[in-house]
């Protein structure tokens, strides 16, 4: 695929369904995200990749840390627990800050963060989709404990990832005037 038709028109999709990229696919979508900018090359994204019946582990870290921390709430238990199953992959983004004089965690986690665009770039020029999501599941510090993480790594979020299915939503299109102040 042409890479600036890839750039224009690449959408997340919440509706995933099967298949998901293949071992070689995930190969090339992995080297993609490995290729963000990533300063002094400390190399602190890591992935984690869920699909099949590792679902259900994910599900249970989900539904696990659920119960710990909002036990009060069991809406967000229950959702939680079903929560990895809205695609039939899911991808664990993860900054595992390493330390450095001039790279401060900050600049870390960018990384990360264009790594998972570079993901989501890969995906849709192989004809996938995929969704960035957070909410409370992901960006704090409590979280890493139950994927056996030490407290150096950072959750960004999750990529929910497969073939889109149903309608493809539409865009609205962007004023440039609104973003960009030419000097
Ligand atoms: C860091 C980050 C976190 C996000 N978290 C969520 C989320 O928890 N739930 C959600 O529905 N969308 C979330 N989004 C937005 C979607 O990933 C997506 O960007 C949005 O639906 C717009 O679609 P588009 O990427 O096709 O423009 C998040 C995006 C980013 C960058």
């Amino acid at each position: 695929m042409d890479a600036i038709k890839n750039l224009l028109n690449r959408k997340s999709s919440k509706n995933l369904e099967l298949p998901f990229p293949n071992r070689k696919e995930m190969d090339i979508v992995y080297q993609s995200a490995l290729r963000a900018p990533d300063h002094a090359w400390l190399k602190p994204s890591k992935f984690l990749e869920f699909k099949g019946d590792s679902l259900n582990k994910l599900s249970k870290i989900f539904e696990d840390f659920a119960k710990d921390n909002f036990s009060d709430d069991i809406a967000f238990i229950e959702k939680a627990k079903i929560a990895p199953f809205r695609a039939p992959m899911v991808i664990v983004l993860i900054t595992e800050v390493k330390k450095h004089p001039k790279v401060p965690p900050i600049e870390q986690m960018l990384s990360t963060a264009a790594a998972a665009q570079n993901i989501l770039l890969a995906l849709s020029a192989l004809n996938y989709a995929g969704i960035w999501k957070t909410g409370k599941l992901a960006l704090n510090d409590d979280i890493v404990r139950y994927f056996n993480l030490d407290s150096n790594h950072h959750i960004l979020g999750y990529l929910y990832v497969g073939t889109k299915s149903g309608k493809d939503r539409n865009v609205p299109s962007i004023d440039l005037e609104d973003f960009v102040t030419r000097y």
